[in-house]
């Protein structure tokens, strides 16, 4: 799935420039997303190695990599982090990234730390340029211990790295979520085995609580929209998973009544 204009005015635009095939990484297919405001570009969550020159080709269709002023990484994963180094190389954009994740990125291959900022653990206002501005927000332990969200007060999307990421079977392919329940099956067990515990869940759901939300786009897999993202937070609010199932030899409780 490629370039989907998910938000667009006169001078803003929300873009999913790249949903990775499988074969273009060996791991999970993963979304790359641009926003633009004017000729502004900000690139999240911009993907492993294997899918940098396909999210770059995208990206050439709406702006040039000179006009890509930041980079925000949700969290540390390879599959966000792998192909930085070289999007390092092709623009001079700031990389902003929870402060926990600074001293393991070196390991990327990133040979300078000067270009990245450290976000604070109760995040941080981003103003990339003048009326163009973007909310940096704690969604910690889902999944990372650092995790960042970003969200664009313009189109009033949430962009929510690992929370709400789908795995979709090779067969199913689609851009958006409208039917919650029907989506289900596909982010069930992920959220119970990544994500870290309810708690952490529900300091989200307070920081996120006063935005205005139309839409909720995922790392991987579609982009929650209409009743979907009300039906999703709902959903999540009231998921055990990770430290609320674990017991001993690895094992994790399926359901809390199990
Ligand atoms: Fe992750
Ligand atoms: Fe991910």
């Amino acid at each position: 799935m490629r370039n989907i204009v998910v938000f667009e005015s006169e001078n803003h635009k929300f873009i999913l420039l790249n949903e990775s095939e499988p074969g273009e990484e060996d791991g999970i297919r993963s979304n790359q997303y641009l926003i633009l405001h004017g000729d502004d570009g900000v690139l999240l969550d911009p993907g492993g190695f294997g899918v940098m020159p396909r999210a770059l080709a995208e990206l050439l269709g709406h702006i040039g990599p000179d006009q890509i002023r930041g980079i925000v990484l949700s969290h540390q994963d390879p599959d966000i982090v792998g192909g930085l180094a070289t999007w390092l190389e092709l623009t001079g954009a700031s990389v902003y990234v929870s402060r926990i994740w600074m001293r393991f990125l070196p390991h990327y291959g990133i040979k300078s730390m000067h270009r990245f900022i450290g976000v604070p653990d109760e995040g941080m206002p981003y103003r990339v340029a003048p009326g163009f501005e973007l909310q940096l927000l704690p969604a910690h332990f889902l999944h990372s211990e650092g995790q960042i969200n970003v969200y664009d007060p313009v189109s009033k999307i949430l962009f929510t790295g690992d929370i709400g990421a789908a795995m979709l079977p090779l067969d199913e392919d689609y851009a958006y979520v409208d039917d919650f329940s029907s989506h289900l099956r596909y982010i069930e067990d992920f959220h119970r085995r990544y994500m870290c515990g309810n708690r952490a869940i529900r300091a989200w759901l307070e920081t996120i609580a006063e935005l205005d939300i139309e839409i909720i786009a995922p790392q991987h897999g579609p982009i929650y929209r209409g009743a979907a993202v009300g039906d999703f937070l709902k959903w999540f609010g009231e998921l055990e998973c990770g430290l609320d199932l674990i017991s001993a030899g690895g094992k994790f409780r399926a359901r809390s009544d199990d």
